[in-house]
């Protein structure tokens, strides 16, 4: 999404996740992590450490080959090592194999590592699930941006369109340089989601503006990590986020400045007739800058906040209507039993609703996704 320049400040902090992702297990053991600059970094982000009276081991001595799902009569798993130490080096590689219309289940197993690869998921290519070993630990990364790729729908690390798309424990990033102000086309998503019926399980969205595009079809987040700072949730899905964590990485606003900085949703509902929203159920809401609950991208953008934590860096309007006066007759924001200093309600904006109980129930359970039609128990 655009931005608008005397209304939004640039972003200019770095990736502080990313950073405190330093210590953790990125390298196969005994190497370190070194944070990539640029993607031509990549050949020496895991820099080995051999004790000197310890004899050099193979790499894959440490391969747990038993953890890998056993394939079953509904199911068959591919893996993925970027080590080679097994089939495949690289998530599309694995991708490229898995049949069209496979109504089996295929599992993508992808050992621990940072995968620098810009991965697509056709259409064509269903019922595909990537297992990782942590967020903290797998990772599919890449750097275009709406400029880099011809505009930000194609600046995704992973693009998904196949349907009964399945993510646990991985994370995907972003990681172009950040936009400097009044920088133009530097918008960088992290994912776009538009096959529909996708499930998302302890899963890390890493980027700054325009992190997660949610773009279209019935999708599920559970106790993931979300960070951005403009408009980092975005697009026309109809998306339930349990226990997720909202992080803003908008700049730190000095107190008393009006300005605002950021915005954790752009929904995208072009009209009345779209079953399409997000809501947000048990989620918290921290970070850093002066950011709005959401904007209107489209006129009837639609977005509900329940039962979630939220610190001051909520601006008190709470929402903003795009600078189009005529979309806060079609919007639909509501809070629903929301805390923190952010939840205060007294100066949201005039639209914006505070939910009763009737009108909170259909948002709050997975039955918002059809759920029942088709997201399994995690298992
Ligand atoms: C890692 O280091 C430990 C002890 O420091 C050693 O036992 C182990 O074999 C090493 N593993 C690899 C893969 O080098
Ligand atoms: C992505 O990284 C590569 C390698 O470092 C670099 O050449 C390219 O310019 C980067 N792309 C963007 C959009 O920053
Ligand atoms: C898969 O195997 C189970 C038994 O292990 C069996 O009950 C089931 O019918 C099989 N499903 C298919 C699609 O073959
Ligand atoms: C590699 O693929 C072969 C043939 O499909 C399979 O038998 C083998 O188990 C795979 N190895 C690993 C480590 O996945
Ligand atoms: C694709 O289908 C063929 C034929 O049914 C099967 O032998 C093969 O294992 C399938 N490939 C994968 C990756 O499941
Ligand atoms: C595979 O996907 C099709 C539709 O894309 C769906 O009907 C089917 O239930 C899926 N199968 C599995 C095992 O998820
Ligand atoms: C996901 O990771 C958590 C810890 O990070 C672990 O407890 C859990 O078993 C993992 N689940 C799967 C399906 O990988
Ligand atoms: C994107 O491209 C436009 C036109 O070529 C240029 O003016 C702008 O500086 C570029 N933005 C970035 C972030 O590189
Ligand atoms: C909510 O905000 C209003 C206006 O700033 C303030 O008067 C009120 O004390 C706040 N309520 C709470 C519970 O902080
Ligand atoms: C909830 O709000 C709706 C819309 O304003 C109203 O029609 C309904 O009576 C309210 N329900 C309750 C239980 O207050
Ligand atoms: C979700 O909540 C609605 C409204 O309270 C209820 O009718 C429905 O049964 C619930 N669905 C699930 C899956 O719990």
């Amino acid at each position: 999404m655009r931005l608008n320049g005397t209304y939004f400040t640039l972003i200019t902090a770095m990736i502080v996740a990313l950073l405190s992702l330093k210590s953790h297990l990125f390298c196969p053991m005994n190497t370190t992590l070194m944070i990539p600059s640029s993607i031509s970094s990549i050949k020496g982000f895991c820099s080995h450490h051999h004790h000197n009276n310890v004899p050099k081991v193979n790499i894959c001595d440490d391969f747990a080959r038993n953890i890998l799902p056993p394939a079953t009569n509904i199911s068959s798993t591919l893996c993925v090592d970027r080590n080679g130490c097994c089939n495949f080096t690289s998530v599309q590689s694995a991708i490229n194999v898995v049949n069209d219309s496979s109504q089996m289940r295929t599992i993508i197993w992808i050992n621990k590592g940072v995968y620098f690869e810009k991965v697509t998921i056709p259409k064509t290519k269903v019922n595909i699930t990537l297992q990782g070993q942590g967020m903290e630990s797998t990772a599919i990364v890449w750097n275009d941006t709406a400029n880099s790729s011809g505009g930000t729908f194609y600046s995704a690390s992973l693009s998904v369109f196949g349907a009964n798309f399945i993510a646990k424990n991985i994370s995907f990033m972003n990681v172009a340089p950040i936009a400097k102000p009044g920088d133009k086309g530097a918008q960088a998503v992290a994912i776009r989601v538009a096959g529909d019926q996708a499930a998302f399980w302890g899963c890390g969205f890493f980027g700054t503006q325009d992190t997660l595009h949610d773009d279209s079809g019935r999708h599920y987040f559970k106790e993931c990590y979300i960070q951005g700072s403009i408009d980092f949730i975005f697009g026309d899905a109809r998306s339930l986020y349990e226990n997720c964590q909202l992080i803003s990485m908008a700049s730190p606003v000095p107190a008393g400045l009006k300005l605002i900085n950021g915005a954790v949703t752009a929904h995208g509902r072009v009209s009345q007739d779209e079953n399409t929203g997000f809501s947000f159920v048990n989620c918290n809401i921290g970070g850093t800058g002066r950011i709005l609950l959401g904007r209107a991208w489209r006129p009837f953008s639609r977005v509900i906040f329940a039962f979630t934590s939220m610190t001051d860096i909520i601006s008190p309007e709470g929402w903003n209507d795009f600078n189009d006066p005529l979309r806060d007759q079609t919007v639909y924001y509501g809070e629903y039993k929301c805390s923190g200093a952010g939840a205060n309600q007294t100066l949201r904006a005039p639209y914006a609703l505070k939910l009763n109980d009737t009108q909170a129930a259909s948002f709050l359970n997975s039955s918002y996704v059809d759920g029942d039609q088709w997201l399994q128990p995690y298992s």
